[in-house]
């Protein structure tokens, strides 16, 4: 079964007297992989105490709105951004109304009100309320804002009723959150992605190379594995982990990346080139280090351009849908929509590397997604959560070329 390796989640706890399940929930969350921040209503703090889901989460428990030295260290909005989804475990029947009123009085339905991710709720309550009109009402007008419910089960109440209301296992809510972070889309599917920078040798001990860590590349396999693709990772020297599921292939030289992507691309349906390759290389390896003479002020070293691989893959007789980056540091969006012609892509993405907050070796980064067609900006965000939102992207973009292809 896929882990929740970097995924970010905040487990939200209303009050209820399941509340005691959470504890054994954000243990499961973490053993799974998963980041997980705590957000108590202050009923919830009633049934269990903050310090026991601090001591387990690692982290500090978020519990008032209006706490200066909380929202100093991570404020609610920032809460919201960082959260790739947001669980609510237990839901009680008054966080739910709140919920469906849109209400921001406390700090866990605000930081709702403020998140892009995925809300879920697992309910928890007397069965009586939980089929009372009202309750219903409430569900429905959340589950059509997208909002996912899961449960309740039906079973023994702690009040001693019998009926649909208990809050969902642990074990089975650690299912569902799995499957919310599975897409399916690209099942059965191969996708091969380059990675990293290229490295070109001078002499023993001297390279040419530049400053992209990977971080993109290594996000957008994992990232196609969740959406159920087969993975293959060129990658150059990067210092990075590699992704589960993922087949990493580690490579050097520009010649080496050619070599290890045209090896392995019969079969492979999209090609995604998100490395920094290097455009030139020495024309000669010195196969000993180069000394410098005593009156030498200036050196040349000639250099000669290097196979395009992502123009080649998207020129060869077994073409995948191909996808390229530009990072630019001026004139973005024209050179991006300039190479997707040249090279003959299906879609580039557009990456503007003057700005150190985002691009090469920063942690976030923010695009825009250029195809023949149109293009749509997908603002800053860390590179997970923009690999997701790309993979995404791609995977339509990919499909409907199918289906346009089959007609
Ligand atoms: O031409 P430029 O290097 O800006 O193009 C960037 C895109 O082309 C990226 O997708 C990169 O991975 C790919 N590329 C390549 N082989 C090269 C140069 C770039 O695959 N030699």
């Amino acid at each position: 079964m896929n882990r929740l390796t970097n995924k970010q989640i905040i487990l939200g706890v209303t009050g209820g007297i399941a509340a005691y399940k959470s504890a054994e929930l954000v243990r499961g969350l973490q053993k799974a992989g998963a980041k997980v921040r705590v957000v108590m209503t202050s009923s919830a703090c009633e049934f269990i105490t903050p310090l026991t889901l601090q001591a387990l989460s690692g982290n500090p428990v978020h519990i008032d709105l209006l706490d200066t030295k909380a929202e100093a260290a991570m404020g609610h909005i920032e809460l919201a951004r960082w959260a790739d989804l947001v669980l609510i475990a237990p839901a009680s029947a008054s966080f739910i109304s709140r919920l469906s009123r849109g209400s921001g009085e406390d700090l866990l339905s605000t930081l709702c009100l403020a998140t892009d991710s995925q809300i879920a709720l697992a309910p928890a309550m007397n069965q009586a309320m939980w089929r009372d009109s009202a309750t219903q009402t409430n569900l429905e007008m959340l589950t059509e804002k997208g909002v996912k419910i899961l449960g309740p089960d039906e079973g023994e109440q702690a009040c001693g009723d019998v009926g649909l209301g208990r809050m969902l296992d642990v074990d089975q809510l650690l299912i569902e959150v799995r499957e919310f972070f599975q897409s399916h889309e690209l099942n059965g599917r191969h996708v091969m992605i380059t990675a990293g920078p290229t490295r070109e040798a001078i002499d023993p001990v001297r390279y040419i190379s530049n400053e992209s860590s990977g971080k993109m590349g290594f996000a957008m396999a994992e990232a196609a594995v969740d959406a159920g693709a087969k993975v293959t990772l060129v990658t150059g020297p990067v210092n990075l982990e590699t992704p589960e599921h993922v087949e990493r292939i580690d490579v050097i030289s520009t010649a080496d990346m050619h070599r290890a992507v045209f090896k392995n691309l019969p079969n492979c349906d999209i090609f995604i080139g998100s490395a920094a390759v290097a455009d030139y290389r020495p024309t000669q390896v010195a196969d000993r280090k180069i000394k410098k003479g005593d009156e030498d002020h200036a050196m040349t070293i000639e250099l000669i351009r290097n196979p395009d691989i992502i123009a080649e893959v998207a020129a060869s007789a077994s073409r995948p849908f191909t996808v390229g980056f530009a990072a630019e540091t001026h004139n973005l969006i024209e050179y991006a929509q300039k190479k997707l012609k040249q090279k003959n892509l299906d879609l580039i993405i557009a990456n503007d590397v003057a700005d150190k907050q985002i691009g090469f070796n920063s942690n976030d980064n923010e695009v825009t997604l250029i195809s023949r067609k149109d293009s749509t900006v997908l603002p800053k965000m860390s590179k997970a959560k923009l690999a997701r939102l790309l993979i995404d992207q791609l995977a339509q973009h990919y499909l409907s070329s199918k289906q346009e292809a089959d007609v």
